[in-house]
């Protein structure tokens, strides 16, 4: 019989069709996220699911989900799945690291360049046809070139970031719950490894790329704006809540921060009140990932992933290998 497999929101054709070649697949019809309820209801008699950074994938999951053999993440960041839960029962969860890394430091560099040099803002202002013409004190930005750039986690996407720098002669620190890294970062950039308050002091620009952790989560809150230079601009492609995003409205309120550009926050799709009003922040939708290429790469690895926990096979991204190992 084939297995039956769930994805919990449309995915990109190219997995989709990898996973119906083998499997029995039903796919969420509505292109919004599934209720709880409706998630708990579809998954109950599933052998596989692919889900998304939006479902939580915890011990009530996996108690309805009893016949789960494996759980493909549509994601590399994994804060949504209760890894400890999926060991304990032996079910293999993997995730989709490595595809989504330089689209995703491209989207980082994109924030950056557009609240530096208030490229939304200044949009906004031609669109309305309010432009009066060249004035030399309009729109005044900050420059790029030859600023300390500081990348919080050096994993993957960050190092991307910082090795993307290198046209604009940033001198990079990093900081990373790993330690140092001699290869790419320090090797090829020159980077130099600091503590966060160093980070916090000596960057003009601040790139998030940790994962989301109890030690990571609200990292970035009223302190750590205080430490910043009143010039430093906050970027953020990870997760929303390692920012306290109040404490970012009050920052950036009170001019402690130069501004912010963010792509991921706290209560998504929410954003914290006053977020939007201010003029020296860019907002997008989650949207890192987001090219062809990338998606699709993502739906081809989950599908594989997939089909190999489904074969009682360790999948090439697996997140609890010691499943395989104590067999
Ligand atoms: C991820 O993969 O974790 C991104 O946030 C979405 O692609």
């Amino acid at each position: 019989m084939r297995p039956k497999v769930y994805i919990t929101r449309r995915i990109p054709e190219a997995g989709l069709r990898l996973l119906q070649a083998d499997c029995e697949v039903e796919v969420n019809p509505a292109d919004q996220p599934l209720s709880r309820q409706e998630l708990l209801e579809r998954v109950r008699d599933k052998d596989g699911v692919v889900g998304l950074l939006t479902d939580r994938i915890d011990r009530e999951f996996f108690e309805v989900a009893s016949r789960l053999k494996g759980y493909a993440n549509y994601a590399v960041g994994i804060d949504n799945i209760d890894l400890t839960e999926a060991t304990s029962r032996r079910i293999p969860v993997s995730n989709t690291p490595g595809v989504l890394t330089d689209a995703t430091a491209e989207l980082a560099w994109a924030l950056l360049f557009a609240v530096a040099r208030r490229v939304v803002e200044t949009d906004r202002i031609m669109r309305s046809g309010s432009w009066s013409g060249w004035g030399p004190l309009q729109f005044i930005g900050t420059d790029i070139t030859g600023k300390t750039l500081g990348i919080f986690g050096a994993g993957r996407i960050g190092t991307a970031m910082a090795l993307m720098s290198k046209g604009f002669h940033m001198p990079v620190v990093y900081c990373s719950s790993s330690g140092r890294r001699n290869d790419i970062l320090e090797g090829e950039i020159g980077a130099r490894l600091v503590n966060f308050d160093d980070l916090l002091t000596e960057s003009d620009f601040i790139s998030i790329h940790a994962p989301l952790t109890p030690a990571t989560r609200h990292l970035f809150d009223h302190r750590a704006f205080a430490r910043m230079k009143a010039t430093a601009f906050l970027i953020n492609t990870a997760r929303g809540p390692i920012i306290r995003e109040i404490d970012l409205v009050e920052a950036l309120r009170a001019g402690r921060i130069g501004g912010a550009g963010l792509d991921v926050y706290e209560n998504e799709p929410q954003m914290a009140e006053g977020l939007a009003d201010l003029a020296h922040v860019v907002l997008l939708p989650h949207i890192g990932s987001a090219t062809v290429t990338s998606r699709d790469n993502m739906a081809i690895l989950a599908a594989r992933n997939l089909l190999a926990m489904l074969a009682g096979r360790k999948p090439e991204n697996c997140l609890n290998p010691q499943i395989f190992s104590d067999i």
